[in-house]
């Protein structure tokens, strides 16, 4: 059968030599998703939500910081017994006893990963740590230097690596990986870098990090300006080959970078040679279960798994829609888990909808049945935002236009 969204096979045709680089999914969903205010999971919802992610295909799932409660260390330790594949992560402070506690809650992960770090930018070497520059690769080098003792795969993050200067990002990320670390988190923790910037910064730590050939890096965006899927496609186009997200988006203040969005963005365009192991037919009932056990509705109008993102109401789009679906959606809405898109009657409707809706439900209607329809139909939809089966059943047995099915 030929496929409707063809715009997707030409992609795919530019595409026909170039090997698809994997993309790790890294999930913080349970770590810095869960620090959204009002919103607490207990370790079985947490168990539940990471059995899923696990099927849905991350490759790392941090599943928490330990240190910070016994709460949180008996998830952590809970999900490490029970995840199969993705590699289980726990965060820490550059401190010992975080990462001692790391350590103790990861150890039965098939695949175990401390992620350690210390904030890189003049505010947090300043304010925060008042040290010097000197003073925090110590601390850094030392962190990853130890966690190391524990597990193989470390990751480093420099956080508020978005406002660092890049000269000592790449001095701080050598010496980290000196030490041992396979990963380097780049986060943007304040959400405030230009996708170009962010990109550009990507670039440097590629070319001028020390034994990068050794690590990765990972982009991990926040959403103050509404950039954190800007952020992280322009990071591993630029070299990054993990990105940090959460479902739905979820994490402090604006939130992080969505998963759903940066694994359709690389999907639906093909020509950049990217891929993830996300099977996202799975998307849409991730983002309800996170929506439910979190207690927090997602945005109608969110991109990929919000209500209204496979749904037309006005009559232009609708009568697009009905004559082909590319015409107005980019994704097949099965391949995100939404059996099919759905046209709303309003009163913005046409007449084409309303026609399309009453063959749906059985009615055939001739041109003149359909005017004759279609003026009860915009009186009615002037009163009710949305007019629905029923309605439509109601509107054409009372026409009188002698249509029966
Ligand atoms: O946003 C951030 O900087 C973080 C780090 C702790 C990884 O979440
Ligand atoms: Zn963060």
């Amino acid at each position: 059968m030929q496929n409707i969204y063809s715009y997707k096979e030409t992609n795919l045709s530019l595409n026909i030599n170039m090997e698809n680089q994997k993309i790790q999914i890294f999930d913080t969903t349970l770590r810095d998703g869960e620090q959204v205010p009002g919103c607490k999971l207990n370790t079985e919802q947490k168990l539940i939500i990471a059995q899923r992610l696990d099927e849905l295909g991350v490759d790392v799932i941090e599943a928490g910081f330990p240190i910070s409660s016994p709460g949180d260390f008996n998830s952590v330790e809970a999900i490490s017994k029970t995840v199969k594949n993705a590699t289980v992560c726990a965060l820490t402070r550059a401190v010992k006893e975080d990462i001692d506690a790391a350590a103790r809650a990861i150890q039965f992960a098939k695949k175990p990963r401390i992620h350690t770090g210390i904030g890189t930018s003049e505010s947090h070497i300043k304010y925060k740590f008042n040290a010097s520059q000197d003073e925090i690769i110590n601390r850094a080098a030392e962190a990853v230097y130890y966690a190391k003792s524990f597990v193989d795969d470390v990751e480093f993050y420099a956080e508020d690596a978005g406002r660092t200067d890049n000269a000592f990002l790449a001095k701080i990320c050598s010496e980290a990986i000196k030490a041992g670390a396979t990963v380097l988190n780049i986060p943007d923790t304040t959400g405030y870098c230009l996708p170009d910037e962010y990109g550009a910064k990507i670039k440097y730590l590629k070319e001028n990090v020390i034994g990068i050939e050794n690590a990765i890096l990972s982009c991990h965006c926040h959403n103050d300006l509404g950039l954190a899927t800007a952020n992280s496609i322009a990071g591993v186009i630029n070299g990054a080959r993990q990105i940090e997200c959460t479902i739905n988006g979820i994490g402090e203040r604006a939130g992080n970078t969505s998963l759903e969005e940066v694994v359709m963005i690389l999907r639906q365009h093909p020509r950049l040679g990217l891929d993830t192991n996300i099977n996202s037919k799975l998307l849409n009932s991730t983002s309800q279960m996170v929506s439910d056990h979190m207690g927090m509705l997602v945005q109608p109008n969110k991109a990929i798994v919000g209500s209204n993102a496979f749904s037309h109401s006005s009559g232009i789009h609708q009568d697009g829609m009905i004559k082909n679906k590319s015409t107005y959606e980019i994704i097949d809405p099965r391949e995100v888990g939404v059996t099919d898109s759905s046209i709303i009657l309003t009163a913005r409707s046409g007449r084409a909808a309303l026609a399309y809706r009453a063959k749906k439900i059985g009615y055939e209607l001739t041109k003149l049945q359909l005017d004759v329809v279609y003026v009860e139909f915009v009186k009615l939809a002037d009163r009710k935002k949305e007019i629905i089966d029923h309605d439509v059943h109601q509107i054409i047995q009372n026409s009188n236009i002698g249509i029966l099915v």
